[in-house]
């Protein structure tokens, strides 16, 4: 079974100074998710933005909300990333000790649940916990940046994650590093969720967002 193919934005890599109309342009142009990257400086060497810009942006679109949490600890700001609006919400293996208290906590909050896994973590991590996610988020670059290249031995662990998965209805997606040059092989490898920040983030506003958008869509469906 695989589910719809979806664009995710990463709006890491739009304007900061306007997010507000950033994220209504890129919804405008096509996309399916707003993929949101929270970074502590601590788990990653960066530092994005929280749950108060997050809830800020939420009146611009009415697409889903993709939280992507580089914390740790995250479990003390779970509710407040599912306050803000967010739908989704993905936590890293590598963030904390008590994975599955982290992915309980999120569905008790009534969002949904994701699981982050850094290129080196193997898919093993995943093995009691697989029917207690919505969704898995195969990490193709090191965290903590955008604009990186796509780390080509991530192909083959998002077949064997799609493998793990097989008829249950988790959504696989991947990040960093997508472009039209390596979403094909994404695709092909079995992933339904395309993040992308650099990628679709190139010009200013709806028209040119439409086409960086398409450009990545039909890449992906192999068209
Ligand atoms: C990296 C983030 C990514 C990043 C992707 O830590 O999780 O979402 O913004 O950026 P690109 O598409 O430029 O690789
Ligand atoms: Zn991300």
């Amino acid at each position: 079974m695989s589910l719809p193919l979806k664009i995710a934005p990463s709006i890491l890599a739009a304007n900061f100074a306007k997010l507000g109309q950033e994220v209504a342009d890129v919804t405008a142009a096509g996309a399916d998710w707003i993929h949101l990257d929270v970074m502590d400086g601590h788990f990653v060497p960066n530092i994005s933005f929280g749950p108060d810009v997050i809830r800020a942006l939420r009146p611009h679109t009415s697409a889903i909300f993709d939280c992507h949490l580089m914390i740790a600890p995250a479990d003390p700001y779970l509710e407040a990333f599912v306050k803000a609006g967010c739908d989704y919400i993905t936590v890293h293996a590598e963030a904390g000790p008590h994975l599955h208290r982290s992915l309980q906590t999120i569905r008790a909050l009534g969002a949904k649940a994701g699981i982050s896994l850094n290129p080196a973590t193997p898919l093993s991590v995943l093995d009691h916990v697989i029917d207690d996610i919505d969704l898995l988020l195969i990490m193709s670059v090191n965290p903590g940046f955008g604009g990186q290249k796509y780390i080509p031995a991530m192909t083959d662990k998002i077949r064997a994650a799609k493998s793990l998965i097989g008829d249950r209805p988790i959504e696989l997606e991947v990040d960093g590093g997508i472009t039209p040059q390596t979403a094909p092989q994404v695709t092909a490898a079995g992933a339904n969720v395309l993040v992308a920040g650099s990628a679709v983030f190139k010009g200013d506003g709806v028209e040119d967002y439409r086409k960086t958008v398409a450009l990545l869509r039909q890449a992906a469906s192999g068209a």
